[in-house]
Parts: structure tokens; C-alpha cells; sequence
């Protein structure tokens, strides 16, 4: 029989795999599922460069899964800090909280019960399944969306086309080795099979790939037209004192950035802003963009108020590290501002 999609894909994984610092090389043991799990969160929020760093230094910090559900939440989401979406952090931290308490602290092996721990998600699940427990989970990413997409001509536009993508998915997937299959598929759709960009010459697939052979492979996903994100106006105010800390509040423990370290502010996140320190002058203006939002920020330097008991002063440094990258833009831009 000839070789299948599969077979010419693994064969390519074997020579050519990354070597990345949550990956087991081709062929070797599983890989341990608390190291899936924390990567794979990462990766759905950032890049393989950026979370290469990263994740090798929150492993250092909460080495397992027992350190992970120990710590206190508020450390958990400083090491998340940069990294965006911090819903994410936190589900992590349960998630590890829940597999200590419910489950001894050890991992379920099966796509269903792994998707009813919190923050595991289809994606996630099949993920942990197929490369920590060597199940046939189909895994399916963006980027494998891409892959799939083309090498079965799919033009249903996403998300409509998510289910005959991931039929057409199922259908090329192997039953052995299949936590290499899902790596070898990323890795594929990261060097070959881009997203503005497809080395069709150098693709180990290119003879089971149908948009090669019949049109072009740039054109697929066809993705349903985004809804404009709507803009929301909103201020940050920045306090320093002389002892180099700046004023901050911990937010509270739901909305936007919850449970973090912040600058006192409002409207952007429908509070209100602090009647205590209005009326500083505004030193910049920023824009900055979430998931369903973009935020036009005004950033006030403002006096410290007499007292509030909802802030307090933390030295810079450690605000820049702990604080999401909102903040971090409304700080920086107000002390390069400063004397001006
Ligand atoms: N993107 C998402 N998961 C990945 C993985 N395990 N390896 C490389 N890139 C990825």
C-alpha cells in the first residue's frame, strides 16, 4: 500500500521536528501532562518564541502540578504578567487545584474527562490526550485548521467550516504515535504550510494535498468577515511617589484583568473612575486592543489622594513585571512623559 498523509508527514517530523522546550524529540517517551497542559495554554495565547521563555520559567517557579495549586493565586497571575488573557491564568490554577483535590493530583487519560476539569477545552483536551496518554485524540488548532483546510480543499467559510474541517481531520489521522502526528502537524503549519506563505515544493505532504494540485493554497481558510471591535474611552492615572512606588489597586476578583495587580482608573472597564483622584493632567494617549475591544486610554498623571483604602504604593519595578500589559503602556508612557 502506499504511503498515507500520515506516514509522509511523520517521516518528515522525524528528521525535521523543532526542538522546543515542552517536546519530547520524535519517537521518544509521552511527555508528562502537567508540561502539556501548561504549554498548551501559553501557546493558545502567544507565540512558540515568546512562550519559550516563558514557560521554562513558570516551570521553574511552580515546577508541578502540586506547587502550581499551592501558590497563591496573586503569584500565579504575576508570572502570567505580559502574557494576555488572564481568565486563562486563573483556569490554570484551578484546573491544578481541582486535579489535587478531586483526583489524587493525577492527570485523567481520556478526552472526556479531561474536559470537564476547568479550563480544558476541546482543543486542550485532545492535546493532553494524544501527546501526554498516547490516545487518538484529533487535535485541531488554527493552524492545523489551515493545514486541513487546504489539504482537503475545504472552502466553507470559518467558523461554519470548523466541523467538515475537523471530519476531514479525523479521517487523516493515525491511531499510532499520535501525540507526534499533532506536533508534527504544528510544525508544518508553522515552517510549510503558512498563513501568507505555503512552500508547496518543500512540503513532505504536497502529493495528498488537494489546493496544490487545483488551486490556491493561499485562498483557504475562507474566513467569515470579523465584526469591527467597538471602542471603548477610558482613563488610567498614574501617581508616584518619591520613594520611586507608584499608586496601585488590586482588582477585584471579577471583570476585566480580575484578581491583578493595577493602576486606578475607569470607564474603559465600566467602573467609575476614582473620584479621589480626578482632575490630574492628561500627559498621553493610547490605544490598545482585547479580545472583544479596543481602548482608547487617556493617562492622567495624577496626586496621590489623602487616603483611600483601595490603594497602595508599590515600587515601580515590580508594578512593570506584575502588571497586564495595559497598565504597563499607561506607566511608561506617563514617567517618559515626566518634566516634559
Ligand atoms: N502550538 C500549539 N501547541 C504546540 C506545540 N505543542 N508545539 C508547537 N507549537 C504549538
Amino acid at each position: 500500500m502506499g504511503k498515507t498523509f500520515a506516514d509522509d508527514l511523520l517521516a518528515w517530523y522525524d528528521r525535521e521536528a523543532r526542538s522546543l522546550p515542552w517536546r519530547i524529540p520524535p519517537g521518544g517517551p509521552l511527555q508528562d501532562p502537567y508540561r502539556v497542559l501548561v504549554s498548551e495554554i501559553m501557546l493558545q495565547q502567544t507565540t512558540v518564541a515568546v512562550v519559550q521563555t516563558r514557560f521554562v520559567a513558570f516551570l521553574d517557579q511552580f515546577p508541578d502540578l502540586f506547587a502550581l495549586a499551592r501558590a497563591p493565586e496573586a503569584d500565579v497571575l504575576a508570572a502570567w504578567a505580559g502574557l494576555g488573557y488572564y481568565r486563562r491564568a486563573r483556569s490554570l490554577h484551578a484546573c491544578a487545584k481541582a486535579l489535587v483535590d478531586d483526583h489524587s493530583g493525577e492527570f485523567p487519560s481520556t478526552e472526556e474527562a479531561l474536559k470537564q476539569l476547568p479550563g480544558i477545552g476541546e482543543y486542550t483536551a485532545a492535546a493532553i490526550a494524544s501527546i501526554a496518554f498516547g490516545q487518538p485524540a484529533v487535535v485541531v488548532d488554527g493552524n492545523i485548521e489551515r493545514v486541513m483546510a487546504r489539504v482537503h480543499s475545504i472552502a466553507t467559510p470559518l467558523p461554519k467550516g470548523k466541523k467538515d474541517i475537523k471530519a476531514a481531520a479525523a479521517d487523516v489521522s493515525p491511531t499510532d504515535r499520535p501525540g507526534d502526528y499533532a506536533q508534527a502537524l504544528m510544525d508544518l503549519g508553522a515552517r510549510i504550510c503558512r498563513p501568507k506563505a505555503a512552500d508547496c515544493l518543500l512540503c513532505p505532504v504536497r502529493r495528498h494535498c488537494r489546493i496544490q494540485r487545483e488551486g490556491d493554497p493561499l485562498a483557504l481558510p475562507v474566513k467569515a468577515p470579523r465584526k469591527a471591535k467597538q471602542t471603548v474611552e477610558g482613563s488610567i492615572y498614574v501617581a508616584v511617589n518619591g520613594d520611586d512606588c507608584v499608586l496601585c489597586e488590586d482588582r477585584p476578583d471579577d471583570g476585566l484583568f480580575a484578581g491583578m495587580l493595577g493602576l486606578p482608573g475607569g470607564g474603559w472597564d465600566g467602573r467609575t473612575p476614582p473620584v479621589s483622584l480626578h482632575g490630574g493632567e492628561v500627559c498621553g494617549s493610547f490605544s490598545h486592543i482585547l479580545t472583544h475591544r479596543r481602548l482608547a486610554i487617556d493617562v492622567h498623571r495624577a496626586d496621590a489622594p489623602s487616603a483611600d483604602q483601595n490603594f497602595r504604593w508599590v515600587p515601580i519595578d515590580h508594578a512593570r513585571r506584575t502588571m497586564p500589559t495595559l497598565f504597563r503602556k499607561a506607566l511608561d508612557q506617563a514617567l517618559s512623559s515626566d518634566g516634559s
